[in-house]
């Protein structure tokens, strides 16, 4: 039996923040969640979160996660203290228990797999991941005799000479939690912080080992926000050179990011500045970028976005976007068209082949094949209640500076002329235009001067 505790009550007084800690994100999605997800993959018996500063934003963050308890630890005395708060949850428990710190987000399951392994074929009280870091200022350090540790001391409670030892508890344990149970009400708050530690309770059980970690990343905590920009460069890191091992071109890796769920074609270019988010899917020979910013949508082959935003769409193949160009959600823009500069398109159907080269907007509408739509025309979709629909046919010639007031319908092959206001149905193979006639008024200059 595996019962797993995420610790996530502390306040992250060190993050200057009104949020808790564990909801600051990574990548998009919130440390805790993270941590919930690698925790999952390990298929355990029980999930416990213990939580204490402003549970209520926690549990919200978490609505739609189902089989995991929270426990609340008020007030917050501790990791020790939260421990021996949630033993109540533990009473008939017979199994091992993994405690995870809230703020270790990037370790991966394999890891805790391995710690898990070497406990139970160890016969071990408890079984914690350490590591020998650099720089170990701020982490409890880790004393051995042999092979068995001896002691944790926090960083604030060792001397100049502890101070030197570069082992580290990485917040990552495994407990025989029936041992640990016998020693929990032993802790005391005797130390700098006037805290109960967890940390103390290896010093009373009789067999404690390590599990050395090779990836010391894996095991970056998160205190504070400038912790938070190492751990999302590290996860960046892992994902860009996923990517590039297989087959995509990042012009300078550092300025962009990418969501784990994005996928991305081979030979793509993704250029400066440019983000994919969310479940992004980029087909092969892509150039995205530089400063896009793509988000839950699905580009088609060979297709470009320069200086745009595209969300929650489909794109299909050899398809120009941009520059600046804003594809709002809920459109699907087929092969071969010319999104071009300054258009913001919403909730549309353009079929393939159709150009709206400059300064439009197109909503709530459906653009036929082959159709070319002049610059600067607008959809007027919204009559002050609700939004309507403009449908245009295909092959047609819409002339610039047009406005559609919806709902209107044009056929196929209509042709309409630049500057002109349309309200009413419009049949196929016609020319519609509503402007007034061009006077021109002779010797009006001379006029005014005299
Ligand atoms: C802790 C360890 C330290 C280790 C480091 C690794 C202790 C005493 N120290 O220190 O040895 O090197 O993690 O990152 O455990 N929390 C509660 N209830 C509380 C206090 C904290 O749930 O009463 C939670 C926090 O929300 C956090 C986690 O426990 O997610 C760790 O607390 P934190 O204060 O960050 O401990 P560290 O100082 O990092
Ligand atoms: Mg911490």
């Amino acid at each position: 039996m595996l019962a797993v505790a995420i610790l996530a009550a502390g306040k992250g007084t060190r993050m200057v923040s009104n949020l808790p800690k564990v909801l600051h994100k990574l990548s998009g999605k919130t440390l805790l969640k993270r941590i919930i997800n690698t925790s999952k993959e390990l298929n355990p018996d029980k999930i416990f979160i213990v939580v204490g500063h402003k549970p209520s934003l926690i549990e919200d963050s978490l609505i739609n996660e189902k089989d995991i308890k929270f426990v609340l630890q008020e007030p917050q005395l501790g990791t020790g203290h939260a421990i021996q708060v949630l033993s109540k949850e533990l009473k008939d428990f017979k199994g091992n228990l993994l405690i995870l710190n809230g703020d270790v987000p990037l370790i991966k399951s394999e890891s805790l797999k391995e710690l898990i392994k070497t406990h139970i074929s160890e016969n071990s009280d408890a079984s914690l991941i350490t590591t020998d870091k650099e720089n170990p200022f701020g982490y409890g350090r880790v004393f051995k005799r042999g092979k068995f540790i001896e002691k944790i001391i926090e960083e604030k409670d060792c001397n100049n000479n502890e101070k030197l030892n570069k082992k580290i508890n990485a917040g990552i344990y495994c407990f025989n939690w029936y041992k640990l149970s016998k020693v929990l009400n032993r802790l005391k708050d005797n130390n700098k912080q006037k805290e109960i530690y967890l940390t103390d309770a290896i010093s009373l059980l009789s067999k404690s080992i390590s599990y050395e970690i090779r990836d010391e990343e894996e095991i970056q905590g998160i205190n504070n926000r400038i912790d938070l920009a190492k751990c999302e460069e590290i996860f960046q890191k892992r994902i860009k050179t996923n990517h590039m091992l297989r087959g995509v071109t990042f012009i300078n890796p550092q300025s962009s990011s990418i969501s784990e769920e994005s996928e991305i074609g081979r030979d793509v270019i993704i250029e400066a500045n440019s983000h994919l988010r969310g479940a992004t899917k980029i087909g092969d020979n892509c150039i995205i970028g530089p400063n896009s910013l793509i988000e839950d949508s699905m580009i088609g082959q060979q297709t470009e976005v320069l200086n745009s935003t595209i969300l929650n769409s489909e794109i299909m193949e050899n398809v120009f976007i941009g520059p600046y160009s804003h594809i709002r959600p809920g459109c699907f823009i087929s092969s071969n068209c010319k999104i071009g500069n300054f258009v913001e398109i919403k909730n549309s159907i353009i079929n393939k082949s159709v150009k709206i080269n400059h300064l439009s907007y197109v909503g709530d509408s459906n653009v036929g094949e082959f159709t070319n739509i002049g610059a600067g025309t607008i959809t007027a979709n919204f009559d002050g209640i609700k939004k309507n629909k403009t449908n245009i046919g295909k092959n047609c010639n819409i002339g610039s500076n047009s406005v559609f007031i919806a709902p209107v319908n044009l056929g196929n092959s209509v042709t309409i002329g630049a500057g002109s206001v349309i309200n009413k149905n419009v049949e196929d193979d016609s020319l519609a235009i509503s402007r007034t006639k061009q006077l021109n008024i002779k010797n009006w200059k001379n006029k005014l001067i005299n």
